[in-house]
């Protein structure tokens, strides 16, 4: 028996995280709970690989047929052109999060946008569609999001980046039929105060009570009835949240997001349902 409780065995099926580093990730311990809560005989470990290991590391996946690989910083977008077939989700993100191994054909998935969606829906706002939404930061974790969301049929997206070109060119990937507006920082103030949602995906929070807020978003420009949104889950409160709460609003941590990019991965995986209170338990219990 493993650390983890889950039983091993010589059908247990071999799954994992790739990163660099990787010693970090909460993902094995969320999964092997997952794996164990819904009953499959898996495993999932966590693989420190370099960038010049990636050829290497994707030929042992289709010689050991390990089922599936979760990616993380640095290789979501490199690790792309290893692979057999890209689903609509990454070529959209331009990144791959999920692997599965379907008897050595290898397909990249990106949970990262529709993990989010998932949870912004179910812990915060179950209804986008009409909703005014305002996206700040236009970095690889926008890109997913963005057309994640798009999907739900919002009113409005805008994308509010403290370089404005990476916003408009962000906004320019997207299908023309969506109403979507790239501002730089004079933009904000306007409209922050029209949004329903407003989702922070700069990496500003990370620092949360010494550093600024992103974009210099005030709190006064959050109405009491929008829901301020971040992708960061650790830690659980960043200032954008902190602030957003005083000013009265609904906040949504980053917490959803990582719990359901993992239950999208392992529904790819196994085709069962995730269990996503044993997942979120997992997690917790490895943050305190
Ligand atoms: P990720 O893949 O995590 O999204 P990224 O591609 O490096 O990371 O994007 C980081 C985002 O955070 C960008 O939108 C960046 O703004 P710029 O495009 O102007 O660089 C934003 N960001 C990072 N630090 C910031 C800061 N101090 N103030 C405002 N925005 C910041």
């Amino acid at each position: 028996q493993t650390l983890t409780g889950n039983k091993v065995d010589s059908h247990t099926t071999v799954y994992g995280v790739i990163g660099d580093p990787i010693r970090h990730s909460k993902s094995p311990i969320m999964m092997n709970r997952a794996f164990r809560e819904a009953g499959v005989n898996g495993i999932y470990a966590a693989f420190h690989v370099k960038t010049e290991q990636l050829a290497g590391f994707i030929q042992g996946v289709r010689a050991m047929g390990i089922r599936g690989i979760n990616v993380t910083i640095p290789h979501k977008v490199e690790i792309m052109k290893h692979l057999d077939a890209i689903d609509d989700s990454a070529k959209a993100a331009g990144a791959v999060n999920t692997i599965v191994n379907d008897n050595g054909r290898l397909t990249g998935y990106n949970t990262d946008g529709i993990g989010y969606v998932r949870s912004l829906k179910e812990e915060a706002e179950p209804e986008l569609a009409g909703r005014r939404i305002v996206l700040l930061g236009a970095g690889g974790a926008a890109r997913g999001i963005l057309h994640a969301l798009l999907k739900e049929q919002p009113a409005s997206i805008t994308i509010v980046n403290r370089t404005v070109e990476r916003a408009m060119e962000l906004a320019g990937s997207a299908a023309a039929e969506a109403d979507i507006r790239a501002v730089g920082q004079h933009g904000a103030e306007a409209v922050c105060r029209k949004a329903d949602i407003i989702i922070n995906t700069t990496s500003v929070g990370m620092a949360p009570l010494t550093e600024g807020v992103p974009m210099d978003v005030q709190p006064g420009w959050i109405r009491p009835d929008a829901v301020a949104s971040e992708i960061i889950y650790n830690p659980m409160k960043t200032r954008f949240l902190q602030e957003a709460e005083q000013a009265g609003c609904r906040i949504h941590g980053g917490l959803g997001m990582f719990i359901n990019q993992g239950a999208y991965a392992f529904e790819y995986w196994t085709g069962k349902a995730a269990p996503i209170a044993a997942m979120r338990e997992a997690v917790l219990e490895a943050l305190e």
